[in-house]
């Protein structure tokens, strides 16, 4: 299953070259000279940069050749990685789960780490993965137009992805276009880990939360089959889920929080976290992907001539976010709408705060939709939206050529509540991906992945920079030892997890 395209059958193949072409366009656009630009990248003998394909808050990512097998990788440069405690934290951790999840289909493949020149005292790190051709972001501003069978097989890649990351207690938390990497087979990778975590050890564990309250309603609609009544609408099932939630009401608002706040990019921050609710869980990465299909939605075009004009532009595109970024030259509405001083203290409103945006797209949430939200305050700034009187933007009207099914996922992706939001197994029976679904790449991970060494529960004692680097050198050591005993084509047997548990 690796690296095999498993669509080759499904893309239309006069569809096919289009999307090909635009991504070799694109490489080639890129391939101007560089050399400038990582002169001072200190790979070693073995690698080759070929040019800089992305840059990110960490660093950069340059393609490269390995010399001796002349294979195409990807390098990353974490740049300074000792310099601050918590980024170097992220990093270590990007390393270790990537490493983890080194058997997933759907991640990025991490092949090496290139040896410090001296291990005593060295300020960037560089790791080696597998190249992929180009990644969402670059697809979604480029003039390529898509078809819907496009955004099937690639938002199925995407949720059979995050659904194996998942099913080994990994929350990625910064689900974006240019996190999702794509082949010209439209087969996707997901990188970039950097905010990702494994929840095992924490005390209330939210991918179980999430599960019981999903199979409770599976019990109701048992029952309710067997009494020969209907199915429950989906009124009736956000009355159920809130009686749920309502009943832990107390003790989720007096949980410890374990988990960060600031996670997600903003566009793609799903409204619990934008909240500080203390339990979100998977739902954040559903979310987030569901905004990803509705910018890739966009892209879709009736016939060539067709006069609807492609837009990229994203689903949300708040330009602050309150609390966890707040827009500082803003107006503060809510002292006009509330008139309730300390509330408007805590919570202003302006036109751009990514959940006024959100809510201008998906319309006021009803008392069902907030019943996951545990902090009073925050529902009376929610109802001060409705004082506003929102003009309710229809998703429909914006991506005028989705199909109905299409339309109706995403809008189950993108429910305000996110124990309404579906599972993957919910989005993998959805009639969206009828015909296109491939059990083989719906598999799960075989044990849950626990990165001790940072995010166990046990650990009190916040990690500090020489326990951290004596992580890195442990994994420089273990890549080390791989070159050793493979030689030069170590490169071309990614590590394999499992294989070591
Ligand atoms: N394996 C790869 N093959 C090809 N290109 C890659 C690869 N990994 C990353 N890239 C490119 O580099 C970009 C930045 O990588 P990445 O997201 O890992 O960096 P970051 O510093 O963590 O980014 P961010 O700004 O999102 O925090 C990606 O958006 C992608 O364009
Ligand atoms: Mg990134």
């Amino acid at each position: 299953m690796e690296n095999a395209n498993p669509y080759s059958s499904l893309i239309d193949p006069t569809e096919q070259p289009p999307f090909a072409d635009a991504l070799a366009a694109q490489q080639r656009g890129r391939a101007s000279d560089q050399s400038d630009a990582f002169s001072d990248w200190l790979v070693g003998e073995d690698y080759e940069i070929v040019k800089i394909v992305g840059q990110g808050s960490y660093g950069s990512v340059a393609e490269a050749i390995h010399r001796p097998t002349n294979k195409q990788v990807a390098i990353k440069r974490l740049e300074d990685i000792f310099a601050d405690t918590e980024d170097c934290k992220k990093m270590v951790r990007e390393i270790l789960l990537l490493k983890a999840l080194n058997d997933c289909a759907f991640t990025t493949k991490i092949l090496d780490i290139i040896e410090p020149p001296r291990l005593s005292e060295f300020r960037d790190l560089y790791f080696v993965m597998e190249y992929v051709d180009s990644d969402l972001k670059k697809i979604i501003k480029s003039q390529l137009k898509l078809s819907e069978l496009h955004v099937q097989v690639i938002i199925y890649n995407l949720l059979c992805g995050l659904n194996y990351i998942h099913s080994a207690q990994i929350l990625h938390r910064d689900v974006k276009p240019s996190n999702i990497l794509i082949n010209e087979d439209c087969h996707i990778k997901i990188c970039d880990f950097g905010l990702a975590r494994s929840v095992v050890g924490l005390k209330s564990n939210p991918f179980k939360v999430r599960q019981d309250i999903k199979e409770k309603i599976k019990q109701i609609e048992t029952d309710r089959k067997v009494q020969r009544h209907p199915p429950l609408t989906e009124d009736q099932i956000k009355s159920h889920v809130k009686i749920m939630l309502d009943s832990r009401q107390k003790e989720r608002a007096a949980m410890d929080r374990k988990l960060s706040d600031h996670v997600v990019t903003r566009w793609y921050r799903a409204p619990e976290v934008i909240l500080i609710e203390k339990e979100y869980g998977p739902a954040i990465d559903v979310w987030s992907a569901g905004c990803i299909m509705a910018e890739l939605l966009q892209k879709i075009q009736a016939h060539a001539d067709d006069p609807h004009t492609i837009k990229n532009q994203p689903l949300f595109p708040g330009k602050c976010c309150f609390p966890l970024s707040p827009d500082k030259n803003g107006t503060k509405k809510s002292q006009v709408a509330s008139g309730d001083e300390e509330n408007s203290r805590k919570f202003p409103v302006t036109d751009w705060d990514q959940l006024a945006v959100i809510l201008g797209v998906i319309g006021s949430p009803s008392e069902e939709d907030m019943s996951f939200i545990t902090d009073k305050l925050a529902i009376s700034y929610i109802r001060q939206y409705d004082q506003k009187q929102l003009q309710l933007g229809s998703i429909k009207d914006r991506l005028p050529y989705a199909s109905e099914q299409a339309l109706d996922l995403l809008q189950k992706m993108l429910s305000f509540n996110p124990y309404m939001r579906p599972s993957f197994q919910e989005c993998f029976t959805h009639p969206f991906f009828e015909n296109l679904r491939k059990p083989e790449l719906e598999s799960i991970a075989s044990c849950s992945i626990n990165i001790k060494e940072i995010d166990s529960d046990e650990v009190r004692e916040p990690l500090t920079l020489s326990q951290l680097k004596k992580i890195v050198l442990q994994e420089v050591k273990f890549f080390r030892n791989k070159r050793g005993t493979e030689g030069t084509s170590h490169i071309l047997k990614p590590y394999k997890p499992y294989e070591s548990r």
